[in-house]
């Protein structure tokens, strides 16, 4: 839907088929190794302006325990562009959403970076790719993947990015159980349960396979391959996750894996039969079941 001066947008999912920690800041903050891969799951965001003196902006969610103000990081989003495009208006922003609320699939972050792009069109373009980004950056460690999409390696902070040529359709199977996580109280976990980040399981073959497997095609193999560091730290506090990655395995995945900082789980599937036989299982112990694929 568009007019002249609204916009609305699909705001889609991440998943983290690959995700290390390569070492801890000084502020706190960690480096990563990542492959970051968007999927068909999206939020549904509506921005529109209307040009008038001063500056205002509402946010509506469908979920009344969204905040509305600036605690959500799509309001921070649209008050960063006005600050740096220096612009006034009023600008209302209608969050529709599907993707699980802290749940480690960037479903803020992504929102946020549909923002910028709406803004980004309805002021007539005063950003190019490269500002955006940046301003992406500003923002969060997963803003700047959602603004681009596909698949990518991402490095730094998740910041860095270098495309993958991936030929690979994943056929998805997403499982949440009730659980949260919040992204701080995560990257604690995962502080305490690795003392130092040089001893752990994984390494840079597993993420060269991955990305080979990607570009070849191959699921079975990119499913094998999968990794994420903060699972062993993460799954004892979420029991619920641990068993949904187990059901999926079970019942005929490919390879399962946490998304991001989690809780939410995803499945690889070799088939839609097995994926919906596997959500049929998950449903029956009272999971929320999500069908998507990688885009
Ligand atoms: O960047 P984002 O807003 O998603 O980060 C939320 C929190 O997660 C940070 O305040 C920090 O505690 C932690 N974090 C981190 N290392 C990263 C990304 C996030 O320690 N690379």
């Amino acid at each position: 839907m568009k007019n002249s001066n609204g916009v609305e947008l699909p705001a889609y999912a991440k998943i983290n088929l690959y995700l290390d920690v390569t070492a801890r800041e000084e502020n706190g903050y960690h480096k990563i190794e990542s492959v970051m891969q968007r999927v068909s799951l999206c939020d549904r965001v509506a921005v529109s302006v209307s040009r008038e003196p001063g500056r205002s902006i509402f946010v509506r969610c469908n979920l009344p325990y969204v905040p509305r103000d600036a605690r959500n990081i799509a309001y921070r989003a649209a008050e960063l562009f006005m600050d740096a495009a220096g612009v006034c208006g009023s600008v209302r922003i209608t969050l529709g959403k599907r993707i699980p609320v802290a749940g480690g699939m960037a479903g803020g972050s992504t929102d946020a970076a549909a923002v910028l792009r709406a803004l980004n069109r309805l002021f007539g373009y005063p950003f190019g790719r490269a500002r955006l980004t940046e301003l992406a950056c500003a923002l969060g460690s997963d803003v700047p993947f959602c603004l681009r999409g596909g698949t990518a390696v991402c490095t730094g902070f998740g910041e860095i990015m270098s495309g993958v040529r991936s030929r690979t359709r994943l056929c998805l199977l997403i499982v949440t159980g009730g659980e949260n996580v919040s992204t701080p109280w995560a990257f604690e976990m995962l502080d305490r349960y690795y003392q130092n980040f040089d001893a752990r399981a994984s390494g840079p073959a597993r993420l060269e396979r991955l990305t080979e497997s990607l570009c070849a095609g191959d699921a079975a193999r990119a499913a094998e391959s999968m990794y994420n560091v903060f699972e062993p730290a993460i799954f004892p506090h979420r029991p619920r996750a641990a068993r949904a990655k187990e059901l999926l395995l079970e019942n005929g995945a490919l390879g399962a894996l946490m998304s991001g900082s989690g809780p939410t789980v995803f499945g690889v599937f070799p088939d839609t039969g097995t994926r919906f036989r596997a959500g049929a299982a998950l449903l029956g112990e009272g999971f929320t079941v999500r069908e998507a694929y990688t885009l």
